[in-house]
């Protein structure tokens, strides 16, 4: 199978950035840039310029540090804007203008009051003036996926012509599915089948929790570029999680092409970095980078884990960074489990003496939700003077039993 490598345009630190309560300053920017370097994605997004003075500089300095990805600056259609991404990327090894405007029936008529000829107009405009400062430019259509096929296919062709070098399609408010994903990315490839050098990009949020399948769907369908975002932070419920666009062509690769230049191992710690950045907590079921992505507490997938951990993790902890898989001890724990914990702390207990341990630890899992290495030491502690005398008490029986054997 001919596999086709996607460029991974990380929108962290302008997307992202833009949920609640997820700002950073330029320090906190930079070091995430850093990260995301390591990470290795193919483009950073590092903000939009225009926003504050404090954005223009972040970008600027994420700009002039990071020399192998390419820095995208985002702008509204407008010169003011384009001018001021272009002077806050123009010192990147590799700069990018991302230029924007809806194309929407209804973000025309009640947010631009345009009519869908002045959008054409201004969007070819606001290509040409990004193309005549830099060599690289996107153009997106805002609201891409509630506009007409049709007018978005001539917009799309209109910014190509003027020059754009990537188009984006944003589903800016989560609404497709993947079946149409496919179909509007299939029809906006078709019309620019002539320019093989234009990269077709999907742009997905997350409000109906598809951004992943969506984003996967428009590949399927001759997308080249994605969108997204580290632990999928993002307007309202987010974008396409980074990772999971990641792993999930990573781990079904036989079901799919495409490459990136990801490195798996930096996943978790650009995860982990993000969170102590933000603030903004991962869900603990949270897709390859939440805390329960490899913990198991079930007693039968405890046990099948400890015999071959393929019976139930379709993936490696270390393939993304994560240390190794966690046995979590719960009231769904079996013996076998526990048995494995009390050896990692130090204990080797026979069936008898773990069989007491472990009434004591179902009792107190009953009330506690997890017990936690602590909890089972102060057991094991309690346990150990009946432990100890029960052995006497065995060895007595072995030497006064009249058989000579216990
Ligand atoms: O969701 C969206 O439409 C965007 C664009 C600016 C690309 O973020
Ligand atoms: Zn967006």
């Amino acid at each position: 199978m001919e596999r086709t490598r996607i460029t991974i345009f990380d929108t962290t630190l302008r997307d992202g950035e833009q949920s609640p309560g997820c700002s950073m300053r330029l320090d906190e920017k930079l070091r995430m840039a850093r990260q995301l370097d390591r990470l290795g994605v193919d483009v950073i997004e590092a903000g939009f310029p225009i926003a504050s003075d404090g954005d223009f500089e972040a970008v600027q300095a994420v700009a002039h540090e990071l020399r192998r990805p390419r820095i995208a600056g985002l702008a509204r259609a407008s010169f003011e804007d384009i001018d001021r991404a272009w002077q806050a990327v123009r010192h990147a090894q590799r700069p990018r203008i991302h230029v924007f405007l809806a194309t929407s029936d209804i973000h025309l008529h009640y947010k631009l009051r345009m009519t869908r000829q002045q959008c054409l107009e201004r969007a070819a405009e606001a290509v040409r003036i990004a193309r005549s400062l830099c060599s690289d430019v996107e153009f997106s259509p805002e609201d891409a996926t509630r506009t007409e096929v049709e007018f978005l296919c001539e917009v799309t062709e209109a910014v190509v012509e003027a020059g754009a070098t990537t188009v984006n399609i944003p589903d800016t408010v989560g609404y497709t599915v993947p079946r149409e994903m496919y179909r509007i990315i299939e029809a906006v490839c078709d019309r620019v089948r002539n320019r093989p050098d234009v990269v077709i990009s999907v742009h997905c949020h997350n409000d109906l929790g598809l951004a992943v399948a969506n984003s996967i769907a428009g590949l399927e369908a001759g997308a080249r570029q994605v969108e997204c975002t580290v632990n999928g932070i993002g307007e309202r419920a987010g974008n396409a999680s980074l990772e999971e666009i990641v792993m999930a062509l990573r781990v079904r690769c036989d079901q799919m092409p495409y490459d990136t230049g990801i490195r798996g191992e930096q996943l978790y710690p650009s995860s982990r970095l993000l969170t102590e950045i933000t603030g903004a907590l991962v869900q603990p079921n949270k897709a390859i980078v939440g805390r329960n992505a490899f913990a198991h507490e079930a007693g039968i997938h405890q046990d099948g884990v400890i015999k071959n951990p393929l019976t139930y993790e379709i993936m490696t902890p270390q393939s993304v960074g994560v240390p190794e898989s966690k046995l979590v001890l719960g009231k769904h724990s079996g013996r076998h489990a526990l048995g494995l914990k009390c050896q990692q702390l130090g204990y080797e207990f026979s069936r008898r003496d773990l069989d007491r341990i472990y009434k004591r630890f179902v009792a107190l899992a009953d009330q506690i939700k997890v017990v936690e290495d602590r909890h089972l030491l102060a057991i094991i502690q309690e346990e150990m003077p009946a432990l100890a005398a029960i052995k006497e008490m065995a060895k007595g029986h072995a030497v006064g039993s009249p058989m000579g054997t216990a």
